[in-house]
């Protein structure tokens, strides 16, 4: 066989994964030749008319095999962008999901808005950090906060460490492996002034009809909600009013159609009318957060 160009190489491999089913076949070879090549796919183009380098097929190849039997890009290259940071990532944790900037972004500008911060360091905690996607971001990006990054699997704190030492947040966040807040230090209570949760949210019944790329490779334990996908917020909800600062906020992102089922479970009393509720890019109601009152 002659040898193969950077352009044939990709258009053979964009046809393999779009013979498999693949949807984005094409971004999908690019980002994974890039990926091999260690060059950026704005230079697979520039450089399309020249031989690919020796050694370079086979192993290209393999890739596309593996992204032809569903693996997700990014497991396949270890790496994803989340708030135009790469975070490591593996089997052990979730993709980072681009919609869940929307919450890391909100709890950014709340800080921004409330002038007390000026004088006093922010508390925030991230229940269920996986990969560490939203605790090391708002320590980046909201420079005195004092972060604390709650997970249960043990497993996924070792990622979302490894992701706060290469973003030189490490000295700034706290890990804590724990069922939700059970296993916080009793000094904590009180003084958390924002709470992010990302929990696991699918029904039980629903994850083995996910897209192949969610059921086949993502765990288990970061997609798994119990019955109707609620049971982890039903838990946390009321662990969470222990652990905020008074007028703390609790920023929850759920399912579609799950945000108005959080209602009930958030009672007047204690979170009073402040429920807002935030959209995903698409349009599905994404985020549920509230300011504990008393
Ligand atoms: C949907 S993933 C979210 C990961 C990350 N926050 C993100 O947004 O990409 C949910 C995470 O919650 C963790 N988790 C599941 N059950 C938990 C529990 N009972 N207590 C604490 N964390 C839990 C999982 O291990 C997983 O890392």
């Amino acid at each position: 066989m002659s040898p193969l160009t950077i352009g044939e190489a990709l258009a053979g491999a964009a046809e393999t994964l779009r013979s498999r089913g693949i949807d984005t076949a094409r971004l999908d070879a690019e980002v994974l030749l890039a990926f091999v090549l260690n060059t950026s796919r704005l230079d697979l183009h520039v450089n399309s008319r020249e031989v690919l380098p020796d050694g370079i097929w086979h192993g290209y190849n393999t890739l596309i095999e593996r992204r032809a039997g569903r693996e997700p890009v990014a497991y396949i290259t270890g790496e994803k962008e989340f708030m135009s940071l790469a975070f490591y990532v593996d089997r052990n944790v979730l993709v980072p999901r681009p919609e869940t900037e929307i919450l890391v972004e909100w709890i950014i500008e709340k800080i921004r808005e409330r002038p007390g911060f000026s004088t006093r360091r922010p508390v925030i905690m991230d229940v269920g950090t996986g990969s560490g996607s939203i605790a090391v971001s708002l320590a980046k990006y909201v420079s005195r906060a004092e972060v604390w990054a709650v997970d249960i699997s043990e497993k996924a704190l070792d990622t979302a460490c490894r992701n706060a030492r290469t973003h030189k947040v490490d000295d700034r966040i706290s890990f804590l492996q724990s069922d939700l807040l059970t296993g916080i230090p009793a000094g904590l209570k009180g003084r958390v002034d924002f709470m992010a949760a990302n929990l696991p949210y699918i029904p039980s019944r629903e994850i083995p009809h996910l897209m192949a790329e969610v059921a086949g490779f993502e765990p288990y334990i970061a997609l798994n909600g119990g019955g109707d996908g609620l049971d982890l917020y039903r838990k946390l909800i009321p662990q969470a009013r222990e652990v905020l600062h008074t007028c703390g906020w609790l920023g929850m992102e759920v399912g579609a159609a799950q945000a108005e089922k959080l209602a009930p479970l958030l009672s007047e009393r204690i979170w009073g009318e402040s429920a807002v509720v935030l959209k995903d890019y698409t349009g599905v109601d994404r985020f549920v957060v509230v300011q504990k009152k008393n």
